[in-house]
């Protein structure tokens, strides 16, 4: 017997936000770079009442995407998609941060694309970061949208990128740009695609920024801040089960900015002082 699918890659603290919402009554597959850390999340979700199926994926690589639908798809049909894995500026290299976040979505977006179901739904986790680069050029926002996926590490202006702030904040305003584009071809098979842009929210991963070389800014960034708190994977997760319902189905190729007024403050607010260092 075969059932609805959900796939999320990347099983830190909100991509289990966004599972748990929407993953009930399916069979839920959970793919990690860490496979320990797949691992550590069926054990939670299995405690609570969800299937699960485990599978080391490296969403830098097409070869193990290809390998993660056909793991998918051998349970059902794929309904929902959620990609929450990524690197964060302190954590990895200018190139893995460029292949994981840019170019691994890329790919994802383009294979799940293929398979996923009618009235099916998938959310990318971008960031407020790709939110604070200027105005890129109307060509620039094409080739990211556009361009083939193997060829988006060979743009020009992606390859002159030396600072990992600054392949982080590409890479998220590509994914956004990216979900634009692919949201034609999931309508062609009755299916919605949107990102969520989050301002800093307490993970793993964020506690490696709040400790890191910019640690002490980003918490003087948090107390200034309209919301004066970071905010919390079950307030992402909130929102994703919105855009994966029934609710959500006029929306499609979005970008939802939820970071607590943060980058509204970056620009034209008390935050503006920050421009000065990014
Ligand atoms: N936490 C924040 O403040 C914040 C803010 C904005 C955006 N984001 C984005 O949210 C996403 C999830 O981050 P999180 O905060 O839940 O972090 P997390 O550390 O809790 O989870 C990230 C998961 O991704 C996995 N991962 C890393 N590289 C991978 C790869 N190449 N292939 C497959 N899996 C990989 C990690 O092993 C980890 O389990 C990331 O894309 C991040 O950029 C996070």
């Amino acid at each position: 017997m075969t059932k609805n699918t959900v796939v999320l890659l990347g099983t830190g603290s909100i991509g289990q936000a966004i599972a748990r919402r929407v993953s009930a009554g399916m069979h839920l597959v959970l793919a990690d770079l860490k496979k320990e850390n797949a691992d550590k999340a069926a054990k939670i979700l299995e405690d609570a009442g969800f299937e699960t199926s485990t599978i080391a994926v490296n969403l830098g690589s097409r070869e193990d995407i290809l390998a993660l639908v056909e793991h998918a798809q051998s349970f059902g049909p794929v309904k929902n998609v959620i990609n929450a894995a990524g690197v964060s500026p302190s954590q990895a290299s200018v190139q893995d941060i460029l292949r994981v976040d840019m170019y691994g979505t890329a790919v994802l977006l383009e294979e799940f694309g293929k398979v996923v179901a009618e009235g099916g739904s998938g959310v990318v986790i971008s960031s407020q970061s790709g939110h604070r680069l200027g105005a890129l050029t109307e060509e620039q926002n094409t080739q990211l949208a556009t361009s083939p996926v193997d060829e988006l590490m060979t743009l020009p202006f992606i390859t002159s990128i030396t600072d990992t702030l600054k392949a982080y904040q590409y890479s998220k305003r590509c994914n956004v740009l990216r979900v634009m584009y692919e949201a034609s071809r999931w309508a062609k098979r009755g299916a919605t695609i949107n990102s969520i842009s989050p301002g800093i929210i307490i993970t793993p991963l964020a506690n490696d920024e709040l400790h890191g070389p910019r640690g002490e800014g980003y918490r003087k960034m948090l107390s200034m801040s309209p919301a004066g708190r970071a905010g919390t994977p079950d307030e992402v997760g909130d929102l994703a089960e919105f855009l994966m319902s029934s609710r959500g189905r006029w929306i499609s190729g979005s970008d939802f900015l939820i970071d607590g007024g943060t980058t509204a403050s970056y620009w034209y607010g008390d935050l503006q002082y920050l421009k000065a260092t990014h």
